[in-house]
């Protein structure tokens, strides 16, 4: 069975509408682009429609110092809302946003405040992807006591997922594995809850997984020219699983518009 994630982006746009309504001038997000290779063009050109629809004023600036850009739009006052494009290559890391970004304006959550302020247990602007995980797991099941594993430790959804769901309140028992993990098959076996977030097209079969395990792809593989997980879709014959397109994308992209709305409200 397929998981539906309608109802979820749902409530994510209630919370725009809510937000929407309040403010008396369209927001503004800067998007800031490093390496304008044809994917990141391509997503751009997404987020574009997106803002559209969502009543946001999207400017994309193609980016020579990440660094001094970051600053110059954290003091701009006109600006509400900063993305960074990846990959970021010229020699910029993850690491530069997170010290350089306004925690104000970070609407990805990656900057060292907003990092710091969710393993706190605060949760302010998270990364979108790992709350959109989080929110599908919760509007599916009750998460208490629940092993859940993910497969993949990066800083945008690995690690920050298995803080949010172990937070006091949710109380996961949560394990994250990697490359490095040994016998993979048998810790993915144990979840009742599974999170795929790796980069590998169709990686997770049937063979990892018990029946009646909730998945959720976190993946996006281009194949052929098509889109694709990191979970073989024939895993939800035995499994609920969230949808490649159309599942865990489909809902960070809402969070972070809302997470736009909220920066230009001042919410934080
Ligand atoms: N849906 C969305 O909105 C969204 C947002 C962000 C990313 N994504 C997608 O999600 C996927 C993961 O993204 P990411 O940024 O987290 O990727 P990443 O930074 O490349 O991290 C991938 C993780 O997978 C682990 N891994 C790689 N090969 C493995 C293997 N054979 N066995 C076990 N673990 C393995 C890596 O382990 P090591 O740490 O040991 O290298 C790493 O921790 C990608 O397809 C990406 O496009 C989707």
């Amino acid at each position: 069975m397929f998981i539906d994630v309608k109802d979820t982006i749902k409530n994510i746009k209630e919370e725009i509408d809510i937000i929407k309504n309040e403010l008396t001038f369209e927001p503004k997000l800067v998007s800031l682009v490093v390496e304008p290779d044809k994917s990141t063009l391509s997503y751009l050109n997404s987020q574009k429609r997106s803002a559209k629809k969502y009543g946001i004023n999207l400017e994309i600036v193609e980016s020579n110092n990440l660094v001094e850009d970051l600053q110059k739009h954290n003091e701009d006052r006109n600006t509400h809302a900063i993305f960074v494009a990846r990959p970021l290559k010229k020699g910029f890391t993850e690491l530069d946003i997170a010290k350089n970004i306004s925690p104000f304006k970070d609407v990805e959550g990656v900057s060292l405040y907003n990092i710091g302020s969710m393993f706190y247990e605060k949760e302010l602007f998270i990364p979108c992807t790992a709350e959109a995980v989080v929110k599908i797991i919760e509007d599916f099941t009750d998460v208490k006591g629940k092993n859940v594993v993910i497969i993949g430790r990066s800083t945008t959804v690995g690690k920050p997922a298995a803080i949010l769901l172990q937070k006091h309140g949710r109380d996961a028992t949560v394990t994250v594995s990697h490359s490095k993990t040994e016998n993979l098959k048998e810790v993915t076996k144990r979840a009742d809850i599974l999170v795929a977030a790796i980069g590998r097209a169709n990686f997770v079969d049937k063979s990892f997984v018990k029946e009646g395990t909730i998945v959720i792809d976190v993946g996006i593989n281009v194949v052929n020219g098509k889109v694709v997980g990191d979970v073989s879709q024939d895993v939800s014959e035995i499994c609920n699983l969230t949808p490649v397109p159309g599942g865990v994308g489909s809902l960070t992209t809402a969070i972070l518009m809302r997470n736009v709305f909220r920066a230009a409200k001042g919410e934080f």
